[in-house]
């Protein structure tokens, strides 16, 4: 069973390094099956989901090749299949990016249904709402859906909730259909503008992206190209709210400040001192901090993915904290494991609500998803004493060289594998 072991209580300081969005890079990647031509792809993160979404490219016929350890290759010029149903698929949620993508190309996608981390029901009737509007049907068979558009033709979309995969994967069916399409309501996350500035830069008409109305113009073909993907604001988020949580001073670096603005305002409501950079932000804290209210909006709103990273930081923050969670329905499954450290936690509906404690103590506590396992980590850097998080398989699916870049922090972090024989025999 792989573990982090973590003693806690030591501040972090000095600097990190933010890797490629993460949730830009799980769409890009499949985008490069609507060019008809090469496409190198920079700042790609060392991430788990990245590893898979190329993998599952390559099972579709295109040629990837990791240039170097931030840099892919993608030639999808001789992809002759449009039926996507591995295990791979199985897998991860981003792949419903396939949908998009290959009915784009190919007017026609057969794509297993989504796995990914589990917050309560997860729908794409929007997606698929996109879709139809563009003149394609999906039929859902034997675990997969089955999408068909005798011809793709641009068409208004409008949304019923602000969906960040809705919004992109329509854009990726909507970019070499016929004509003009229309997305309102659309959601605005960096990641929207990179994904529409990657497909622009292959020779694709979006204009609006970030904005809650994005209008695409169809093109015949996207040629090759070279594209940077942007900095994971979710990481650097992470980080920063690390960062105040050992009371330490560090430098988050590779980062756009402005995407981290609602972190940077909450943080230093609670008393956290925030710098801003051209290109990095200061993150410095004295314990304790301050109780805040706190609720979960899609961007420029606070973002759902670092709940659990406020949450664990107002649990030993001065007073009564509140966290309403307005995005997912069931993201405070991992409430129970932060009360393995002593956090003060009750949730009633979808609002958290917190009684600062002093201290955290160490202990053992799972990964119960990606940013909930960061979560726990946090925890235990904050926490007195030692502590081991298990479940790592979905830390390392979003988080590149977490151990590495906490030591380099100052952490007293480390990683192990024990055999799962020996582990019974240690029961
Ligand atoms: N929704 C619908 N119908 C749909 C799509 C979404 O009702 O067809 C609802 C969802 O149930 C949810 C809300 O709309 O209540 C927002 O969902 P959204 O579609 O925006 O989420 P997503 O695209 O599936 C992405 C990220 C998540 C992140 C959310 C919100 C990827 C691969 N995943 O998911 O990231 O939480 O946006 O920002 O981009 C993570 O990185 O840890 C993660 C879970």
């Amino acid at each position: 069973m792989e573990k982090l072991i973590i003693n806690g209580g030591r501040r972090l300081t000095g600097e990190v390094t933010i890797g490629g969005a993460k949730n830009a890079a799980v769409a890009i990647i499949p985008a490069a099956l609507l060019v008809e031509g090469i496409c190198v792809i920079e700042n790609v993160p060392c991430i788990d989901d990245v590893t898979v979404i190329s993998k599952i490219l390559s099972e579709l016929g295109a040629k990837v090749r990791l240039l170097n350890k931030t840099t892919l290759e993608i030639d999808s010029r001789h992809i002759n299949t449009f039926v996507a149903d591995s295990d791979l698929v199985r897998k991860m949620r981003a792949s419903y990016y396939l949908m998009g993508a290959l009915l784009g190309r190919f007017g026609e996608a057969v794509v297993s249904m989504p796995g990914g981390c589990n917050f309560g029901s997860r729908p794409i009737d929007q997606h698929l709402k996109g879709f139809s509007c563009l003149g394609a049907r999906t039929v859902e068979n034997g675990g997969n859906y089955e999408l068909h558009a005798d011809s793709l033709v641009g068409g208004h979309v409008f949304f019923d909730v602000v969906s960040v995969g809705a919004t992109m994967n329509v854009m990726l069916a909507a970019v070499r259909a016929q004509g003009i399409t229309i997305i309102e309501n659309a959601a605005k996350e960096p990641h929207i503008v990179d994904l529409a500035n990657f497909l622009n830069s292959m020779g694709a008409n979006i204009k609006g992206a970030g904005t809650d109305t994005i209008k695409i113009k169809g093109v015949e073909t996207l040629g090759g190209g070279t594209y940077s993907v942007i900095p994971d604001y979710i990481e650097a988020g992470t980080y920063m709210l690390m960062a105040a949580g050992t009371g330490g001073d560090v430098l988050v670096k590779n980062v756009i400040p402005k995407h981290l603005e609602s972190i940077t305002a909450k943080l230093k409501e609670i008393g956290a001192t925030v710098t801003e950079f051209d290109d990095s932000v200061r993150v410095s804290a004295t314990l304790p901090l301050r109780s805040a209210r706190v609720k979960t909006l899609p961007y420029p709103g606070f973002p759902t993915d670092l709940q659990p990273l406020i949450t664990t930081l107002l649990a030993v923050s001065e007073g009564t904290s509140y966290v309403n969670e307005s995005v997912w329905d069931n993201r405070f499954q991992y409430i129970d494991e932060l009360r393995r450290f002593g956090a003060k936690v009750n949730v009633e509906a979808s609002t958290a609500v917190l009684e600062g404690v002093t201290k955290f103590n160490g202990c053992s506590a799972k990964a119960l998803d990606l940013r909930a396992g960061a979560a726990m980590v946090m925890a235990a850097l904050m926490a007195e004493g030692k502590s081991e998080i298990t479940n790592l398989c979905y830390i390392y699916r979003g988080y590149e060289n977490l151990e590495e870049k906490l030591i380099n922090i100052g952490a007293d972090i480390r990683y192990i594998n024990v055999p799962d024989d020996e582990m019974e025999e240690a029961n």
